[in-house]
């Protein structure tokens, strides 16, 4: 549903140039829910403005639902410097909500939610109607009337939401459109958006610095650093996937090993493979003792989780057998620091 390719944006001022995008490539599926997270500075905030082209991008290619947006004419020859007519048409497929909601105070909540619709053209009466039909979908019929001022900060994030979808998009945007609320809030804003994913069928590719909200909300997910992208893939796949930075920072495990020579051992329980005793049984067949360093359980994207940070006593070549037999029921068994591991037995071979 949404493509770039090799997207790189550089922005110049008058003495420096700074690079925000250094070549992202990203695929985001039609209707899932996509998480970006990285650091401030990463280059988000360039990564959204770039796929609804409020930004444009360097160089590199765009495409959201099948049509290739850096191709299109910036601007039009008869608009005087504004976006052309195509561009326009094409970005009002894509809503897009903010951090600080972005409505006028001046309007009626029902007069934020039909500015896009005035723009597109859309009759005063049909205005109305689609207006007052995305509040009651967003849950906020009664607030037609009233001010942005009267509303509280999840009932102002509401009406962005229902202003993004007046142009029935297929794409939605968020760019931290939750960092500005209390945790409360944020849930039930997160729970929104996740209905309207499965009821609209909308994509939403959203940007956090929240790892909570890629737990709550998304099925896939990417980790930015330096305007590059490191790690990206389905949620479940990643937490699967031994190494992976996202899936340590989505579960954290924590725990310092007990003695000096063990191994420490990093188990990711999914699917079936968490309602088995599968520690003790490892325990018994191999008659080994086992140190529980540190765990966490989880509900991800509506499917339970759990992560344990074991010890096993002796060297890692000493437990390769006990480490396979995890790996053959199903766990993902990471050895944080094999390479460390084994480059220390290796001096102490030596
Ligand atoms: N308009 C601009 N002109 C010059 N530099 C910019 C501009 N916008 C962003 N940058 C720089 O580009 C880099 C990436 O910024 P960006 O806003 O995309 O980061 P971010 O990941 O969204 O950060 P945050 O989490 O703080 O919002 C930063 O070094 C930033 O200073
Ligand atoms: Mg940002």
């Amino acid at each position: 549903m949404i493509t770039t390719t090799d997207l790189t944006k550089v922005y110049r001022t008058r003495d420096r140039e700074v690079t925000a995008l250094d070549g992202v490539n990203l695929h985001v599926a039609e209707g899932e829910v996509f998480g970006v997270i990285g650091r401030s500075g990463a280059g988000k905030s360039s990564l959204i403005r770039c796929v609804n082209l409020l930004e444009r991008p360097t160089s590199g290619t765009v495409t959201v639902a099948g049509e290739d947006l850096t191709a299109l004419a910036p601007t039009g020859r008869a608009d005087g410097g504004r976006p052309s007519a195509a561009l326009r048409r094409a970005r009002s497929r894509i809503g897009m909500i903010f951090q600080h909601f972005n409505l006028l105070s001046s309007r009626t909540v029902q007069g934020n939610v039909e500015l896009p619709l005035e723009i597109l053209g859309v009759p005063r009466r049909d205005r109305a109607r689609r207006a007052l039909e995305l509040l009651d979908l967003v849950g906020l019929a009664d607030k037609a009337r009233v001010h942005p001022g009267q509303l509280s900060g999840g009932q102002k994030q509401r009406v962005g939401i229902a202003r993004a979808l007046a142009g029935d998009p297929k794409v939605l945007l968020s760019d931290e459109a939750t960092s500005a609320l209390d945790p409360e809030t944020t849930r039930s804003v997160l729970r929104l958006l996740r209905d309207l994913n499965r009821e609209l069928g909308l994509t939403v590719l959203l940007i956090t610095h929240e790892m909570d909200v890629v737990k709550s909300v998304c099925d896939s997910a990417a980790l930015m650093r330096g305007g590059r992208v490191v790690e990206s893939g389905r949620v479940d796949d990643l937490l699967a996937t031994p190494g992976s930075e996202l899936a340590a920072e989505l579960f954290p495990v924590g725990g310092e090993p007990v003695t000096a020579g063990g191994t420490v051992v990093d188990v990711t329980f999914h699917g079936s493979a968490t309602a088995q005793p599968v520690i003790s049984q490892l325990a018994r067949t191999y008659n080994i003792d086992i140190s529980i360093l540190g765990a966490a359980m989880d509900t991800v994207s509506g499917r339970q989780i759990g992560r344990m940070r074991i010890e096993l006593p002796g060297r890692y070549e000493d437990n390769v057998v006990p480490i396979g037999f995890l790996r053959e029921r199903g766990l993902t068994v990471d050895v944080p620091t094999a390479a460390d591991a084994e480059r220390l037995t290796e001096e102490v071979v030596k």
